[in-house]
């Protein structure tokens, strides 16, 4: 009987799949292999190489890129976090060389123009700012294959100006920029202060819909530039190296600013308040748009970047506010400046 009744119950479990070793073999799963998760990456970002000799090469750089994002992330002594992104292909030199695009030599130059700062003396500067929540940024936006930072990042800024100034936010032509502005290098890098010079002179900018974004150098599509959807009468340069005149400036508008950009924790940033060592050398060019103070206490600049929603979060960066060095982190308070409207 009780023979009978335990064969019944083998039988039971094989019918119904429950048997002790096929539902271990389920189970059993291994962790992808690197070669794996490099092809995972491909097919996430649409990554296709031209041949075999170009994939292993890729495939050498990602592995290095993993293994130090990971060996960051287990660390876990840094207050931000680091993720595969669409740069993970990519060495930090080429990184360096094709994303970012500020011009740093340019500011001995242009630093010896004396603005007014008409932010100086006011007298309410919220606790913390987010110009997203009151309608002034444009969703993240990316760059790709061209040193333009430059042109998102006075885009973001004429934006920016343009909604507080009208109450109506509308893209604009970061393309225009790139072939338009003569003074500048479109996608070989340039200035902020260059491209509201040319905005004002061209009596606007038109819409990201009427020119849009191609990532390549082209020639000034004059018919085009010709109806401008945005205006601006003026910029101002933020006094150098004061994290505090940049806190005024950004609480009345999103700002524009040049930074260091372009070390292995900024390409690979994925979360957190940054704090990531760089140097005050300007790579980079991107917008602030708001401030805070993080659960920690930590405080922090909200930034904007042009590298699409896969970096950072969602295409935007918390980094450290009021270090001790005058410049900011990564010299983000040597060179900022905003659009003014009338
Ligand atoms: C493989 O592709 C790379 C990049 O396009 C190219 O430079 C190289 O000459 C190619 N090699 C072969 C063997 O086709
Ligand atoms: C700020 O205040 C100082 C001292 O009163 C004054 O000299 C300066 O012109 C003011 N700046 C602005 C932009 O109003």
């Amino acid at each position: 009987m009780a023979f009978m009744s335990k064969l019944f119950l083998y039988v039971l479990i094989a019918i119904l799949g429950l048997w002790p070793s096929k539902a271990q073999s389920r189970t059993l799963h291994e962790a992808p292999t690197m070669l794996e998760k490099h092809e995972q990456w491909m097919s996430q970002f649409g990554r296709v190489y031209a041949n075999e000799t170009e994939k292993q090469t890729r495939f050498a750089i990602f592995k290095s890129n993993l293994e130090y994002i990971e060996s960051v992330n287990r660390d876990g002594s840094k207050p931000y976090r680091l993720g595969l992104n669409a740069f993970a292909d990519l060495t930090n030199e080429e990184f360096r060389t094709t994303r970012t695009g500020y011009k740093p030599s340019f500011h001995s130059k242009s630093s010896v123009r004396t603005s007014p700062f008409r932010y100086e003396n006011i007298s309410e500067i919220p606790p913390s700012m987010d110009w997203r929540q009151k309608g002034a940024v444009t969703p993240i936006k990316y760059q790709g294959n061209c040193g333009c930072c430059w042109a998102f990042s006075a885009v973001a800024a004429v934006e920016g100006i343009h909604q507080l100034s009208t109450g109506s936010l509308t893209s604009l032509s970061e393309q225009e920029l790139v072939d338009c502005v003569a003074d500048n290098y479109g996608c070989k890098g340039g200035w902020m202060d260059t491209a509201f010079k040319y905005i004002i002179q061209n009596n606007g900018l038109t819409t990201e819909d009427n020119y849009p974004y191609l990532a390549v150098d082209g020639t000034c599509d004059a018919g085009k530039a010709s109806s401008p959807a945005a205006t601006i009468t003026g910029y101002e340069d933020v006094p150098a190296n004061s994290e505090s005149a940049l806190l005024n400036a950004v609480a009345k508008q999103p700002v524009s600013v040049a930074l260091e950009g372009s070390g292995k924790d900024f390409q690979f940033y994925s979360s957190g308040v940054f704090m990531g060592e760089c140097g005050t050398e300007l790579t980079h060019a991107v917008t602030v748009v708001g401030y805070g103070i993080g659960e920690d206490g930590t405080k922090y600049w909200l930034i904007k970047n042009s590298w699409g929603t896969t970096w950072g979060e969602e295409g935007y960066m918390r980094i450290a506010r009021e270090i001790d060095a005058a410049e900011g982190l990564c010299g983000i308070a040597k060179k900022a400046s905003y659009p003014t409207a009338a």
